[in-house]
């Protein structure tokens, strides 16, 4: 049997932090609001695009691996923010790598999105068609923060992470999954705009997040609790087989709620929201690598995740882990600093969604 296990994960988390507090300082908000509500401290938002935070994090991966760019069939990113749409940013990071044999696409189902393309990925290894695929998941996402909305704004940050996959015959890999879309829950969550409309022939596009807030919180639960079963049943698992719990980070309350579901302890469960709050299609690699670099995954492991994203999308899985949790090698790839505080990068966004900061920029 040929399986598509995970050889190598890195992560990219820009360096600029907006903290809950630094929030306050924009929106009519507090530490303590957002926390308690979200389980969220701060947020990392990038100066530099999707494609070079994913191209960072890919370098990464493929040093894990042990391989180089010409040995990847394949290189898929998953995003809502890429900035190229045509052509797609995954062959933009295929030459950032200078990989000559990949096959290049993204994959856009919003925060669902790297899961999304782990399926797609993993389907084509298993099937024969690839032998190694590069699986991306990178977001920008705090350009479209709207700075008028203190209900949203505080809820997304920036970043990217992706794993190596590779054909084994050992059973390891994503084993099992489901992924769906919640009917008629498209309007629940949206970024109106965010594309070819007539509205980008004129002068001034203006991305904001439409959202409702409790509405998504319930299809997210149920949606996730609907995937999870499904997969359990198609491996004949009960929640006690499952080692480790890695749930998409929108909200602590949701993973709460869905892990009180399961019976799942908390103690096996990732968190990582308080770091990095919801990053969309890099929330679950991010975790990943997290979870990696603390010791929390050992070879072997039964991996459960789950995520839900725009339209209302959903997902679940089960990932077993192969028999090495220590990278083979570390990459050097890196960008330069950006210079200036989180405020000054955001200056312009600060103007553009009509909020007056000026008093908090440095330069
Ligand atoms: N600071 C202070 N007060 C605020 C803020 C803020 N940032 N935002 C809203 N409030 C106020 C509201 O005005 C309201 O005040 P009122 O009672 O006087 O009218 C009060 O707080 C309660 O507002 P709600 O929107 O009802 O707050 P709620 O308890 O529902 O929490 C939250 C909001 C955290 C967004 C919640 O709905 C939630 O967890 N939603 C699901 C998660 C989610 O949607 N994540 C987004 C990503 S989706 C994805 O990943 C695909």
């Amino acid at each position: 049997m040929r399986y598509a296990q995970i050889t190598g994960w890195g992560k990219y988390a820009p360096p600029l932090l907006m903290t809950n507090d630094d929030m306050a300082k924009i929106v009519d908000t507090s530490d303590e609001w957002i926390f308690s509500r979200s389980g969220i401290r701060q947020r990392h938002y990038s100066h530099i695009s999707t494609g070079d935070m994913a191209w960072l994090a890919a370098e990464k991966a493929l040093a894990a691996a042990g391989l180089d760019a010409d040995d990847i069939d394949l290189i898929v990113l998953g995003s809502t923010t890429p900035e190229e749409i045509c052509p797609n940013t995954a062959s933009y990071i295929m030459n950032k790598l200078g990989a000559s044999k990949a096959a290049a696409f993204d994959i856009n189902s919003a925060c669902t999105s790297w899961f999304y393309a782990l399926n797609a990925a993993t389907d084509m290894v298993r099937a024969g068609s690839i032998n190694r695929a590069l699986v991306i998941g990178s977001e920008r996402i705090s350009l479209a923060m709207d700075w008028q909305k203190r209900e949203s704004c505080f809820l997304f940050g920036d970043g990217a992470g992706a794993v190596v996959i590779e054909a084994s015959e050992q059973e390891s890999g994503l084993l099992a999954s489901k992924i769906s879309c919640i009917p008629d829950s498209r309007e629940c969550l949206r970024l109106p705009d965010w594309g070819m409309t007539p509205t980008h022939l004129t002068d001034n596009l203006f991305i904001s997040l439409d959202f409702e807030g409790q509405e998504i919180f319930k299809s997210a639960v149920k949606g996730m609790s609907d995937a999870i079963t499904d997969v359990l049943e198609k491996q004949n698992l009960s929640a006690d087989d499952i080692d480790l719990f890695i749930p998409h980070q929108a909200n602590i309350r949701i993973i709460q709620t869905l892990a009180k579901r399961l019976n799942f302890p908390m103690e096996k469960v990732v968190v990582a929201i308080h770091k990095y709050a919801n990053t969309s299609a890099a929330s679950i690699p991010l975790a990943l690598c997290d979870a990696l670099e603390e010791g929390r995954i050992v070879p072997g492991m039964k991996i459960l995740t789950a995520t839900f994203g725009a339209g209302l999308t959903c997902g679940a899985g089960i990932i077993q882990w192969g028999d090495r949790v220590e990278p083979l090698g570390v990459s050097d790839a890196s960008v330069a600093d950006y210079e200036g505080t989180v405020f000054d990068l955001m200056a312009d966004s600060f103007v553009h969604y009509g909020v007056d900061a000026k008093h908090l920029l440095s330069k």
